[in-house]
């Protein structure tokens, strides 16, 4: 009895619920008159192996019994017709299911409208099902984001009702042939990026047959031209054209795209086209977004287009186009109309000269005005102060010269990004001015700001990022430095004259970047920040040692090489996942640190120019990540008992000017096969140089000079280079001789055939040389281009994630290396 009325009573719950949803939506047809549909929908989710979501929480197993009971309807993604109960909507967009498309949505006869973006179902064969193109009904398919791979199924081309197809991002697909859109003639709006069309020659052909289509995303199609010639152009309704990325290495004026009127938004970055822009952009007046970035391409351009009549612009994007010419020529292309829409002016990375026109003040709308990176150089105009919509400003990397006063701000409210770095500037502003703006970011490196800190900065406390490098400040620090700049992530104040102890209360802050190398600043280092990442506080006269919790959690680079620090290195240093330790040039002292056993992350260590004594620990070749060692200028001794066959990121390693003793054992360098840079000079090694030598085919540099080695010399083509490059690198080793040049190897050596007049340190400079010509610089192309994208942080640390990554090392290198050069 107890069980029946449980029954009846679950039964009743049961009617009392559908009933309840019945009367909230009334439906004639309630779903579950069309079972075939609900039954669809869980094969559908029985082919869904993970959601970790719980998205299809709300649709039963398939087995449960209660099932014909419920009204998938109401199943979460699911919508139905009101009239008709069918299911007309399936939109699962972005819920992280894993699993495979089920053929089973066939069943859905009436669906319009299926999402299935930004989910893996690309399933096991991890094709575009080609059954989709038998849902005849559907009006909207999207499957952006899928990881498919192989092509994309010509069927699609049966979805006759079709009015919007996104089949972007969707990993390795391709397309040989489009031809089958054309049977797509409601087509409104189309998004095939990221499909490999590069075979597909005649893709303006086949889209001209779509003359419904408003909107075409075609970005990262390796497309390979847009010259093609079309003798009626049918896309008059056409708005949105995106070629974002594609290659096509021909005149801008060839493409096939001018003459439609209608373009709103136009994005033909990085398409490598060269040349002018034709007339007819001149009468494109419905344009609000001209993307033409990241052209580069042989040819320079000179923007010879009045673009007065485009009173609708809202963004003009020439940035790194080649662009060249005087800005006022440029400016007064640019649109002219009683209602100014032009909110964003992207000029950076050209070749522009000349003088701002005063009338700029006119631009009323504008919110980013960004001409970095070219050759303007003249005074700042104060019209800048009229804008009152400006929020950034970058004219970083100009050769812009003057004064910039209180008065170039005076209306600037908005300003919330400022980049006036690498000019020739001088800012003068008054200690009591109380700026309109409230910066964000706020960039002066190497203008002239002192010598005092500057005052208007203590009303700036939303700073994130401040750079004030270079900009001849002296003093000290003032007293509100920590309060204001509490929330900044992002200081830098190096290469500054700032002298003094540092405030005691930047504990506080929540700064992940702090660069403070090159000042005066004396004393102890205080507290600092527990979220640092990186810390440069080198070349400084910082004294005392280190607090013995000197630690933090997220620091990944700690540099604070020429100073005066005394005494050990605290262990609490390798507590976290520190990368990058520069300690060299200070007066530390005692054995090689134990602790640093626990620096599994660290890629360069330089104690150089210190008062460490005793051996080198045998689990120094334990440290798998190391790059740069470099333990020049000490006191160690005993013999080098180190394990190096699984140093196998080791490029540089110094250990010169030490005491050690004993000979070079044979594992020592056979197997660092990425060994560049080798320095063992000045120390008491004895016996033969191993052959392995030979093997270090990366080598470009080493020192071996004033040991006791004897014997013979191995030879290899290699070694053979490196000799003749710098012919000291043996000097002063009595017992050594080299075949090459010695008839009898047995009875010559070196040092009598006048070598020990070279200058031992003559190598060194020729590394350094080498080193700092070629493959930093060189390095430091890449670097810097990275820089002027992303703000070298975000790259620093982007790259730092890479083991064995040389882009990483090369900048950390540079200060290793700059450190040296100076004295020299
Ligand atoms: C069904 O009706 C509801 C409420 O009356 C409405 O919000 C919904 O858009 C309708 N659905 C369809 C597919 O028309
Ligand atoms: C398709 O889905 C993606 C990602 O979910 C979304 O960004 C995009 O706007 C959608 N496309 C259309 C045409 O709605
Ligand atoms: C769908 O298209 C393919 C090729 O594009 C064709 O072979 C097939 O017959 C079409 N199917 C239907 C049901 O129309
Ligand atoms: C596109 O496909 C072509 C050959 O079909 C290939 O050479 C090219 O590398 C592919 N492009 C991309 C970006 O994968
Ligand atoms: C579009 O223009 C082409 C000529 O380029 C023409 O052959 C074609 O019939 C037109 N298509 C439509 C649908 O109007
Ligand atoms: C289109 O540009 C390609 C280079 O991308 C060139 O080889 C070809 O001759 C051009 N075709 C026309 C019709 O201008
Ligand atoms: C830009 O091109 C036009 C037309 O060829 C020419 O008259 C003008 O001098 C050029 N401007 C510059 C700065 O070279
Ligand atoms: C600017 O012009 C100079 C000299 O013509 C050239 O070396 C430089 O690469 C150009 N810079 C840019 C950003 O185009
Ligand atoms: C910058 O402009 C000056 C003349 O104003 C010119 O001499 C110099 O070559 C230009 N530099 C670049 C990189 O174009
Ligand atoms: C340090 O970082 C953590 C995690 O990113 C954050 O929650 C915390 O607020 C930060 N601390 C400070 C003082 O900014
Ligand atoms: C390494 O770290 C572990 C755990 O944090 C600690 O117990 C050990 O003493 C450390 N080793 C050295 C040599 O400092
Ligand atoms: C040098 O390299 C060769 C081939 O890579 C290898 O067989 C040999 O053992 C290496 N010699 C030493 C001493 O490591």
């Amino acid at each position: 009895m107890p069980f029946l009325s449980a029954a009846a009573a679950a039964a009743c719950v049961v009617f009392l619920v559908t009933g309840a949803l019945a009367l909230q939506q009334p439906r004639p047809y309630p779903s579950y008159w069309l079972p075939h549909e609900r039954d669809a929908l869980l094969v559908f989710k029985q082919a869904i192996t993970s959601d970790p979501a719980g998205i299809l929480a709300s649709w039963p197993e398939r087995d449960d019994h209660h099932r014909h009971e419920q009204d998938c309807c109401r199943w979460r993604g699911v919508r139905c017709s009101n009239k008709t109960g069918h299911v007309l909507e399936l939109d699962l967009r972005n819920v992280g299911l894993v699993g495979e498309i089920s053929n089973s949505l066939l069943s859905l006869e009436h669906l319009q409208h299926l999402d299935l973006s930004m989910n893996n179902l690309e399933g096991s064969t991890g094709r575009v099902p080609e059954f989709l193109g038998s849902l005849e009904n559907l009006r909207y398919l999207n499957l952006s984001g899928i990881l498919f791979s192989g092509t994309v199924p010509p069927q699609l081309g049966n979805l006759s009702k079709l009015q919007y197809l996104d089949l972007s991002a969707m990993g390795d697909v391709r397309s040989t042939d489009v031809s089958w859109l054309t049977r797509l003639q409601f087509l409104l709006y189309l998004d095939l990026s990221w499909v490999n069309l590069s075979t597909v020659s005649d893709w303006p052909r086949v889209l001209n047959m779509i003359p419904s289509l408003k909107e075409l995303h075609l970005s990262y199609c390796s497309l390979a031209s847009a010259n093609q010639s079309l003798t009626h152009l049918n896309f008059t309704g056409l708005e949105v054209l995106d070629l974002y990325n594609n290659d096509f290495e021909h005149s801008i004026e060839s493409c096939w795209f001018w003459n439609i009127r209608n373009l709103k938004y136009l994005n033909l970055a990085g398409c490598s086209l060269y040349g002018r822009f034709p007339a007819a952009l001149e009468q494109m007046t419905s344009l609000r977004v001209l993307d033409f970035s990241d052209n580069h391409g042989e040819r320079k351009r000179n923007m010879t287009v009045n673009l007065k009549k485009l009173c609708k612009l809202e963004i003009l994007n020439l940035q790194e186009s080649r662009s060249y010419g005087d800005v006022t020529e440029l400016f007064d292309k640019l649109p002219v109309c009683s209602s100014n829409k032009l909110k964003e002016l992207h000029l950076g990375s050209n070749n522009l000269t000349g003088v701002f026109p005063n009338w700029m003040g006119q631009l009323t709308a504008l919110v980013i005005l960004d001409l970095r990176g070219n050759n303007i150089s003249v005074p700042l105009p104060a019209f800048i102060g009229q804008l009152a919509a400006l929020r950034t400003l970058d004219l970083s990397h100009n050769h812009l010269d003057g004064v910039i006063t209180a008065e170039h701000f005076f209306n600037a409210k908005s300003l919330q990004y400022i980049d006036l770095s690498h000019n020739f500037l001088k800012i003068e502003i008054s200690k009591e001015w109380q700026p309109p703006f409230r910066l964000s970011t706020a960039m002066f490196a190497s203008c002239q700001l002192g010598p005092l800190f500057p005052a208007w900065l203590q009303w700036q406390v939303d700073i994130v990022y401040l750079d004030l490098s270079r900009t001849g400040i002296a003093g000290t620090l003032p007293q509100w430095f920590a309060n204001t700049f509490s929330n900044a992530i992002d200081l830098d104040l190096s290469n500054n004259q700032i002298n003094g102890v540092l405030p005691r209360n930047m504990d506080s802050m929540s700064l992940s970047y702090l660069h403070l190398g090159s000042n005066q600043l004396t004393s102890q280092i205080p507290p600092l920040p527990r979220n640092l990442t990186y810390l440069n506080m080198s070349m400084n006269s910082l004294s005392g040692p280190l607090p013995t919790d000197f630690g933090f959690p997220y620091l990944q680079v700690l540099s604070l090489f020429s100073n005066q620090i005394t005494g050990y290195i605290p262990r609490s240093i390798c507590k976290y996942r520190i990368s990058v330790l520069e300690l060299s040039n200070n007066n530390f002292s005692g054995k090689f640190p134990s602790f640093v056993q626990n620096c599994t992350a660290l890629q360069v260590l330089d104690l150089a120019g210190n008062k460490f004594y005793g051996r080198l620990p045998p689990w120094i070749g334990n440290l798998k990540s190391i790059r740069f060692l470099r333990l020049r200028r000490n006191m160690f001794s005993g013999n080098i008992s180190i394990d190096m066959t699984s140093l196998k990121c080791l490029q540089y390693l110094d250990i010169a000017h030490n005491g050690i003793s004993g000979s070079l054992p044979r594992n020592l360098i056979g197997a660092m096969g990425s060994l560049e840079s080798l320095d063992l000079s000045r120390n008491k090694l004895s016996g033969e140089i191993p052959e392995s030598l030979s093997n270090l085919t990366f080598l470009s540099y080493m020192g071996l000079s004033y040991n006791n080695l004897a014997g013979r010399i191995p030879s290899g083509s290699q070694l053979d280079t490196l000799y003749s490059e710098n012919p000291a690198m043996y000097t002063g080793n009595a017992g050594l001789c080299r075949p090459p040049l010695q008839k009898n190897c047995s009875r010559n050596d070196l040092s009598k055939k006048g070598h020990t007049e070279i200058n031992e340190d003559h190598g060194q400079d020729f590394f350094y040389v080498g080193v700092e010509c070629g493959f930093i610089v060189g390095l430091w192309v890449v670097f810097c281009t990275q820089l002027l994208k992303e703000g070298w942080r975000i790259a620093y640390f982007h790259l730092s994630d890479k083991v064995c990554d040389n882009l990483f090392v090369l900048m950390v290198v540079s200060s290793v290396f700059w450190q040296d050069l100076p004295r020299r």
